[in-house]
């Protein structure tokens, strides 16, 4: 399967044309042997579950966790996900899908042969794998205005991750993100709400394909919910708003995503009013669940349940009876509170009648429903043309247009840019020209990714500019701006060093000073500056704009970094425009709390 072919997300299924013959005939009669329904073989299957069976499909644990890979017989698991840093030893996409095959075999040992899913955070590209095509996170995503595009990309993404095995992906992150303190910022499509339900239905399509079905990759759309808008941006903080406010900025995004057919949603560890919402029951059950008509299942977060109180046994009745299916838990024996724990204090609360068993039965049916509906049950060994097509040339031409479109013009004085063919001398500066970690972000090889040579296949900007450049143009490097002379165009790479989660959160969003210092230095050397930005979030420019003659924000691009030569050197007009507004000063970091004129409004970007 490739990524044109229709047969990735099948059309429909055997019983699609018997049920159209009979409305088209008008036949009122109903043949007694329909065939079954992913919900009434989820029942059929739920009624002959012991309690530990029911109880083992709702916990999911990393496969780090894992020291055993026998537990997961032996418990009756019913997910293994791997998390940011539980990767095999070598990385490589053969020692994935060899990894997470034993441990689906030892699903199908259990009793009632349940299949597992296994899930992973790929959220720009299946970003954990070595040779993996890397996209743009979101923020550069936002930008592009395309969820068609979106779409695409994902679709790409659910190819190489349905190639290593793995059958769910933790994304997309439907986070409308109010305030560039937040250290995820960049996995939001921005502040925006009706851009991220566009953006986050798009990318739940590009997963699931048009339903939930035998080819599908279970989408996650997360974190359920608020979780881009807590005060002053901190990571799993509290958001503070009235009912109609949070509605209208927060769970719009969800309605999109349930309508698209998301199968799981990702609950945030974030609160609301000072409430977590791994405990609330009335958004978990009554609004999401009831009102929102949400079919799928609830994942909590990273053992977010133990944050809720006063004790493992209360953590796990409050967030059950909230609402909570499956419950993520990194932790193995010995490691604090783990999935031995879990399970046996599940099991004494429904025995007490603490957690009733109708709320066991219920989440185990949702996860079963969304089993069956995906085909697991029948799903055939991983295709090896999905193993090969990881990397692939027609992968990175995808990513590498993502790229294109999502780059930003902020500058372009005297129409620098496109810059010629005839140049003579074209001087590179700054480290992160030549870093493929700067230039992909975090949640990448690791969780918070990392600079340096990293460990998978890609195109620098530097190399980029070599390989565009005319053959008769001199392309030089210096990490640190020296020896510009003789150079026609200094190209100066600048960035935000790769982070993720809380590790990103930062009030001083300030152009590091290391950076202004090489954009100053090369202003110096008398010839056109062009700056490229790579950064999860716009940030505080100071005089680096002004000793700008050209000025690119690229976000964090990923992998493709043709696609930056390709806009550089006029092959394609950048057609980018902002997700959200600019900043001119700290005065306007959340666009909830605005002091002061931004520097650019949501919306800006030039053109050639
Ligand atoms: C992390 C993140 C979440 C991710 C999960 C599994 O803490 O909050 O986005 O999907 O854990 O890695």
């Amino acid at each position: 399967m490739t990524i044109n072919s229709p047969q990735l997300h099948p059309a429909s299924t055997a019983a699609r044309p018997l049920r159209l013959a009979i409305l088209l005939a008008g036949i009122c009669f109903v043949p007694a042997n329909l065939p079954a329904s992913p919900a009434s073989d989820a029942d059929a299957l739920l009624a002959k579950m012991t309690l530990d069976e029911k109880i083992g499909q709702m916990v999911q644990v990393d496969s780090g966790a894992l020291k055993d890979k026998a537990d997961v017989q032996k418990y009756f698991l019913g997910s293994v996900l791997s998390g940011g840093n539980s990767d095999p030893a070598d990385n490589r996409p053969e020692t994935w899908l060899k990894l997470v095959e034993d441990f689906k075999a030892q699903a199908l040992q259990t009793r009632l042969k349940i299949p597992l899913l296994y899930g992973i955070d790929a959220v720009h590209g299946h970003n954990n794998i070595l040779g993996a095509v890397i996209f743009p996170h979101h923020v550069g995503l936002g930008a592009m205005h395309n969820p068609a595009l979106v779409e695409k990309a994902e679709r790409v993404t659910a190819e190489e991750v349905a190639g290593t095995g793995i059958n769910w992906a933790f994304a997309p992150c439907i986070a409308v993100s109010r305030d560039i303190r937040w250290g995820r910022s960049y996995e939001s499509f921005g502040p925006s709400t009706a851009e991220v339900a566009k953006n986050g239905a798009a990318g739940v399509k590009g997963f699931q394909g048009s339903h939930l079905g035998k080819n599908s990759v279970l989408a996650c759309a997360k974190h359920f919910a608020g979780d881009g808008g807590t005060e002053n941006g901190k990571d799993e903080g509290d958001t503070v708003c009235d009912e109609a406010t949070f509605r209208k900025l927060y769970l719009a995004p969800y309605a999109a995503a349930i309508k698209a057919g998301a199968g799981s949603i990702m609950v945030s560890f974030s609160s609301w009013n000072g409430q977590k919402m791994h405990g609330n029951k009335y958004l978990l059950t009554d609004v999401l669940k009831g009102e929102m008509g949400f079919q799928g299942f609830l994942v909590s977060d990273w053992a977010a349940i133990d944050q809720l109180g006063p004790d493992y046994q209360s953590d796990i009745q409050t967030s059950i009876n909230a609402g909570l299916d499956m419950v993520m838990i990194p932790a193995g024996p010995g490691e604090g509170h783990n999935y031995a724990e879990f399970i046996a204090d599940l099991k004494a609360l429904v025995a007490a009648g603490k957690v009733p068993e109708a709320r066991i039965n219920d989440a185990t049916r949702r996860i079963l429903t969304v089993k069956y509906q995906m085909g697991l049950f029948d799903r055939p060994a991983t295709d090896p043309v999905l193993t090969q097509s990881i990397g692939s040339d027609a992968h990175r031409q995808v990513a590498r247009e993502c790229v294109r479109e999502s780059l930003v013009l902020l500058k372009n004085s005297g129409h620098v840019l496109p810059l010629k063919k005839n140049l003579k001398h074209i001087a590179v500066v700054g480290q992160a020209a030549a870093d493929l970690g700067i230039q992909c972000g975090g949640w990448t090889i690791d969780w918070q990714g990392k600079t340096g040579a990293v460990t998978t296949g890609g195109t620098t900007l530097l190399a980029a500019v070599k390989l565009a450049a005319g053959a008769d143009t001199e392309v030089t490097f210096s990490a640190d701006g020296r020896d510009l002379k003789g150079a026609d165009v200094i190209i100066v790479a600048v960035g935000e060093q790769p982070y993720a989660e809380m590790k990103g959160d930062r009030q001083d969003l300030s152009l590091p000073a290391a950076d202004a210092q090489l954009i100053a230095g090369a202003k110096s050397a008398g010839v056109p500056v062009v700056t490229v930005l790579y950064s999860g979030r716009p940030l505080v420019l100071g005089a680096a704009l002004d000793q700008s003659d050209a000025f690119l924000a690229a976000w964090l691009p990923g992998t493709e970094g043709e696609g930056l030569a390709d806009v550089l050197f006029g092959k394609s007009a950048p057609r980018g425009k902002l997700p959200r507004l600019w900043p001119a000063d700290h005065g306007q970091l959340s666009v909830d709390h605005l002091t002061g004129q931004p520097l650019f409004p949501a919306g800006f970007g030039l053109t050639y």
